[in-house]
C-alpha cells in the first residue's frame, strides 16, 4: 500500500468512527423513555402524596416510619427486585400495590424512581 492510500484509509476510518460516536451521543441524554413517562403519571397519582412530588419523602407524615426519600443513596443502591417487592408488599405506613398496579405499571414506576434527580 502506498503512503497516500494508507493515509486515506486512516482518514476515512476517523470519519466513520467519529460519525458513529456522534450518532450514539443522543442516547446518552436525559430524555425520559416510555416507561419513565408512564411511571411519572402513576407516581403523581399514587405515590407523590407520601413520597413528595419529586420523591424526596416530603409528602404526608404519619406516625411511624416516614416515607422514604427515594432519591437517597440507600434506595439507589437497593436492587430492582427489592424495590419491586416493597412496591408489591408495602411497608409499615406504605400500602401494598399488588393488585392495584400491574407488573408493567410497577416496573414503569420503578423506572421513574430510578430516574429521579437527587
Ligand atoms: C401512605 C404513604 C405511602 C404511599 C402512598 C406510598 N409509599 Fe412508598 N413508602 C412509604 C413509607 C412510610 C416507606 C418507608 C417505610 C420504611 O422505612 O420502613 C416507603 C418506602 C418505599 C420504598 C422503599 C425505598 C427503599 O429505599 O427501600 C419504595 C421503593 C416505595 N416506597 C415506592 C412507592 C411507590 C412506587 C408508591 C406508589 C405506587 C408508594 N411508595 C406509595 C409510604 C408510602
Amino acid at each position: 500500500m502506498s503512503k497516500i492510500s494508507a493515509q486515506l484509509v486512516f482518514a476515512v476510518t476517523v470519519i466513520i468512527v467519529s460519525s458513529q460516536l456522534a450518532l450514539a451521543a443522543p442516547k446518552e441524554t436525559d430524555q425520559p423513555n416510555i416507561d419513565q413517562i408512564k411511571g411519572r403519571k402513576i407516581f403523581a397519582k399514587h405515590c407523590a402524596g407520601c413520597h413528595g412530588p419529586e420523591g424526596k419523602g416530603d409528602g404526608y407524615l404519619l406516625l411511624g416510619p416516614d416515607p422514604a426519600n427515594l432519591t437517597r443513596p440507600t434506595t439507589k443502591k437497593n436492587p430492582d427486585a427489592l424495590l419491586l417487592q416493597t412496591i408489591h408488599e408495602g411497608k409499615p405506613n406504605m400500602p401494598s400495590w399488588k393488585g392495584r398496579l400491574s407488573e408493567d405499571e410497577s416496573r414503569a414506576v420503578l423506572a421513574y424512581i430510578r430516574a429521579l434527580k437527587k
